[in-house]
């Protein structure tokens, strides 16, 4: 089946990689040394750059690990060029490793290409070059834009790269260089970010204003479709067919170190902006046509008819996130599921077998109790699959498929876009197994395709309806605490918008099944113990209302989640974030959107350190 377009999917995928290329006077080697260093701040798995050398050669170092091993392999000196790129990787398809890293080149070494994105037709085209002849030598999609451009190639790079980029679907920010034509860098974009810098004699192309900025602050913000041409000092920009474009220059107000924020104050604040485009990376691929297909589990497709329960582990966030999946892998299998937190698994394990599908949920990929559950159930005879954001990781060591979300290298220590895309990701994931077993009707699963497409834009909206966030949080940020209530999906998002406000505000916040308020915690209500209520539209809508009465009972100052166009709950509610409708097992990615930016700016006006709170770490690795 042909890869669908990101326009079936959405817009802009996340930055996942670290694009740098420079033509000018300078040594380009120190030049994009320091820009990969400049990119790294994400985290990367491997980094490497291409230079075309005075003697005409070119010349390329690529390692897997980060900047600096690539520095110790280049040693104190880079050989002396004009010209070049670079490139931080932070894999999507085959595992970090010298071979993968890029920048990848053609049959004859004359062309080098630097990308980030994905290209989702790669095994199409990587069948139809090697049919005629070429040898590919990585397992990345990247490779086969590198032989593309090798085979239109006639004498003029940017045309070449036009006619390659008209073969790709998918997302791509691309650097394209040739040997012959030494002082010359081409670039394009669909979907994934990339800008041109123009400084005094020198050009520049980066996928992030962070690798450029010390050098000069005149871009130009690539737009879809554009193919930047690029010579020392100039740019010229057309589209895929060659037609010329007029694009504007900017001047970038920003420090290198807001850069790399992205122009926010926080990398929290970023990512939480990003979620629309990690949403459509982690949905890149796998919503195709009218079904939601997850190629990385069709070796085990013969396996799921024998599956009679499903176990998902996992910690914190993640856990949460599985709590959602949970209910989805039991209502579409038809089998018991259930979201463990992996540091009890080990102790109280449910029965385990060849029949049990084991799910272990970890953006890092490294969390020491989840690893240690999803081995314990992989030698009891188990089939895990692996749900992580990180390629190389040790939970793909463990599982025998991993299934990665994509949203990008995540820095903040609290998770908001890795939280959103392993919902998104267990959803495809239930859905794609149910459907496989035929447990749900093709009614059933357009509507749920229907939602899938429009939940980036979705989350854009939601992103937009909680600027009224950053004034409410001036009004909370001296309550005592909080309690936080959900009920079936929105209980989820409950206990994750508690986890937000206590790891980075540092108030106790309890998050609770609606349901179970009445049985012991609403004696903490009171005027200053406000009450947050997830109460989007959903089956469990009456119920969850009439536990918000109990609190607004007690005094309690009640902050709502609901979805536009409810009357009725402006009358209860002192305050209410509104979020888009979705259907009902999207609504706990929709409605933590709000939560997330609620916690962000209590935070903020508390004065805590946002991104690095106290006493946390970004991934646990010991039990
Ligand atoms: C959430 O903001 C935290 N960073 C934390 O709860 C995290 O989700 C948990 O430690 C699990 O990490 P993992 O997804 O990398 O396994």
């Amino acid at each position: 089946m042909p890869g669908a377009t990101v326009e079936e999917t959405g817009r802009e995928v996340t930055n996942m990689c670290g694009i740098v290329g420079y033509t000018g006077p300078r040594e380009a080697g120190p030049v994009l040394m320091d820009g990969l260093r400049r990119l790294e701040y994400r985290g990367y798995d491997s980094a490497g750059i291409a230079l075309v050398t005075e003697n005409g050669d070119l010349f390329v170092e690529k390692r897997a690990g980060k900047v600096a091993v690539l520095q110790d392999a280049l040693g104190a000196d880079t050989p002396r060029a004009g010209v070049g790129l670079g490139h931080t990787r932070w894999a999507t398809h085959g595992r970090p490793s010298d071979l993968n890293a890029h920048p990848h080149s053609d049959c004859t070494g004359r062309i080098s290409v630097v990308h980030n994105g994905i290209v989702e037709n790669f095994r199409e085209l990587r069948d139809e070059l090697a049919a005629k002849g070429h040898v590919l030598a990585s397992e990345t999609d990247t490779e086969v834009v590198a032989h593309l451009v090798e085979d239109a190639y006639r004498g003029d790079l940017a045309d070449a790269v036009r006619a390659a980029l008209r073969r790709l679907e998918g997302a791509y920010a691309l650097v394209v260089m040739h040997r012959d034509e030494p002082d010359r860098l081409v670039g394009a974009r669909l979907n994934a970010p990339l800008l041109v810098g123009l400084g005094d004699g020198e050009s520049f192309l980066a996928s992030d204003a962070s690798a450029l900025v010390a050098y000069t602050k005149r871009v130009i913000f690539l737009a879809d479709g554009d193919v930047a041409d690029l010579r020392p000092g100039t740019a010229t920009i057309t589209d895929i067919a060659g037609k010329p474009v007029d694009r504007p220059i900017d001047v970038i107000p920003w420090s290198a170190e807001a850069a790399e924020k992205g122009g926010y104050a926080h990398f929290m604040l970023k990512e939480i902006h990003e979620q629309p485009a990690a949403l459509r990376s982690a949905m890149a691929g796998r919503v195709r046509g009218d079904n939601v297909c997850i190629e990385e589990i069709d070796a085990l497709r013969d396996r799921f008819i024998n599956v009679s329960r499903v176990e998902l582990i996992a910690c914190g966030t993640a856990y949460y996130a599985s709590l959602v999946g949970a209910q989805l892998f039991q209502d579409w299998l038809g089998v018991p599921a259930r979201a463990n937190v992996a540091s009890e698994f080990r102790y109280s394990p449910p029965p385990l077998d060849a029949r049990t599908l084991v799910v272990a949920v970890t953006q890092s990929g490294e969390t020491a109790d989840t690893i240690a559950a999803a081995r314990l159930a992989r030698e009891r005879g188990s089939m895990v699959i692996a749900v992580t954001n990180t390629v190389g990781s040790a939970i793909t060591r463990e599982a025998h498929a991993s299934v990665f979300l994509q949203a990008g290298p995540e820095v903040a220590v609290a998770a908001t876009k890795t939280f959103v895309t392993q919902v998104v990701t267990l959803v495809m994931l239930a859905a794609d197994i149910a459907q496989q077993l035929g447990r749900r009707t093709k009614a059933e699963e357009d509507e749920l395709v229907r939602a899938l497409r429009a939940l980036p834009e979705a989350a854009e909206r939601a992103i937009e309806l909680a600027a009224v966030t950053e004034e409410m949080a001036s009004r909370y940020a001296e309550a005592a605490g909080f309690m936080y209530i959900g009920r079936a999906f929105g209980y989820p998002a409950a206990l994750e918008g508690a986890l937000k406000i206590k790891e980075i505000s540092y108030l106790h916040a309890e998050g609770y099944a609606a349901g179970e308020l009445k049985h012991g915690p609403i004696s903490l209500l009171d005027a200053d113990v406000p009450l947050v209520a997830v109460a989007t539209r959903s089956p469990v809508y009456d119920k969850l209302i009439s536990n918000l009465m109990e609190g607004k009972a007690r005094d309690a100052r009640v902050l709502a989640v609901a979805t536009e166009g409810d009357k009725q709950i402006e009358q209860l509610a002192t305050d209410v974030c509104w979020v888009p409708d979705t259907l009902d097992p999207l609504s706990t990615i929709l409605a933590v959107i709000p939560l997330q930016l609620f916690a962000y700016y209590v935070a903020v006006a508390r004065g805590r350190d946002v991104d690095q709170p106290r006493n946390l770490a970004k991934s646990v690795t010991v039990e």
